[in-house]
């Protein structure tokens, strides 16, 4: 096979995974619905991450980009790319995403988020 026919496969590969819901994502959806006041919306979501708590918002760390590496404001740490097309293995988790959502949240706006910012916020994150 050609260098060439071998990119073209990968990115089309890759594509084509990020841009199907995974089975995590999808479950936790339906669990957080079923609790959520109307249906999700990636505009919702979307200015969830943009929300400003007393200086504090999801950007804070993972900045505004979120095809890019992030930083922990605090410990400097480095945080890989959070959208799927650049880092499929995102969102593929369920534990992992209700940990940090839990303690994203708490972090940024000081409490939990609602079963409803949850599912906006995933719901937009899964389009990146
Ligand atoms: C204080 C820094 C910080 C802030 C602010 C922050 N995060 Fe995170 N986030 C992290 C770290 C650290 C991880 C775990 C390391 C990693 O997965 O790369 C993480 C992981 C995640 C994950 C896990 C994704 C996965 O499946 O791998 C999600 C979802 C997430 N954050 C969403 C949010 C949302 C939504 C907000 C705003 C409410 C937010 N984060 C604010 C630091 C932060």
């Amino acid at each position: 096979m050609s260098g060439r026919l071998v990119v073209f496969l990968s990115v089309a590969l890759a594509g084509s995974a990020a841009a199907q819901t995974p089975p995590a994502a999808a479950e936790l959806l339906d669990e957080w619905q079923a609790t959520a006041a109307t249906p999700f919306s990636k505009e919702a979501g979307r200015a969830l991450w943009f929300r400003n708590v007393d200086g504090r918002r999801c950007t804070s760390c993972h900045t505004e980009d979120l095809t890019v590496e992030g930083r922990h404001e605090r410990t400097g740490k480095l945080i890989e790319p959070l959208a799927r097309s650049v880092n499929p293995e995102r969102l593929t988790d369920k534990k992992k995403i209700n940990k940090w959502l839990y303690r994203n949240c708490k972090w940024t706006f000081g409490r939990e988020c609602t079963d409803q910012e949850k599912g906006d916020v995933m719901t937009w994150l899964l389009t990146l």
